[in-house]
């Protein structure tokens, strides 16, 4: 080998990598969206796999309590940004997604997959119902994809 320093760095960095993350790290966490107002509720949000891998499918699950105008015209999506640009955004009806809507005022909980397509470095991820009159909300801190 030519320069065996560099050998030994790059062994490092495979075996770093081949350490898998969910071993030593916590879950991500989400946390209340800061947006003004009384129409914007929180949402309770998990991922699997966490943390997400670009060009794998990501399942959330996404937990709250409805008001009642949610209705089958509502929106379900997640959102993944950066300090400066929108990197991936991902909607659907909600009565697509869950299948016993319109909502009810009552507890909800439901699966939504996505497929990030490429993380940038550093990332936030937002998890938003829209409906009528009010929005659920709930966003990462900033995340690394290294
Ligand atoms: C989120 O989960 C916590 C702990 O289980 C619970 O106390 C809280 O009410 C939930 N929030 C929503 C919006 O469902
Ligand atoms: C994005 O903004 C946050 C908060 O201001 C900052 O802590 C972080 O370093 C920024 N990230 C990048 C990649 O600029
Ligand atoms: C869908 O919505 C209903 C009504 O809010 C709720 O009871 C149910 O847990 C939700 N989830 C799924 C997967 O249908």
């Amino acid at each position: 080998m030519k320069h065996p320093i560099f050998a030994l760095f790059f062994a490092l960095v495979i075996i770093n990598n081949a350490i898998p993350h969910g071993l030593s790290k916590r879950s991500t966490e989400f946390y209340p969206c800061s947006l003004d107002g009384p129409q914007t509720l929180p949402l309770n949000v998990t991922m699997s796999p966490d943390p997400m891998v670009s060009g794998q499918d990501t399942t959330f699950i996404i937990s709250g309590t409805a008001k009642t105008d949610t209705t089958i015209k509502a929106s379900v999506a997640i959102y993944i940004y950066t300090n400066t640009s929108s990197v991936g955004s991902y909607e659907d009806r909600l009565c697509n997604v869950n299948k016993s809507c319109p909502m009810k005022d009552a507890a909800f909980k439901f699966p939504y997959t996505i497929k990030p397509e490429s993380l940038p470095a550093d990332y936030y991820i937002a998890a938003w119902i829209q409906t009528k009159i009010y929005q659920y909300c709930a966003k990462t801190h900033q995340l690394s994809s290294k």
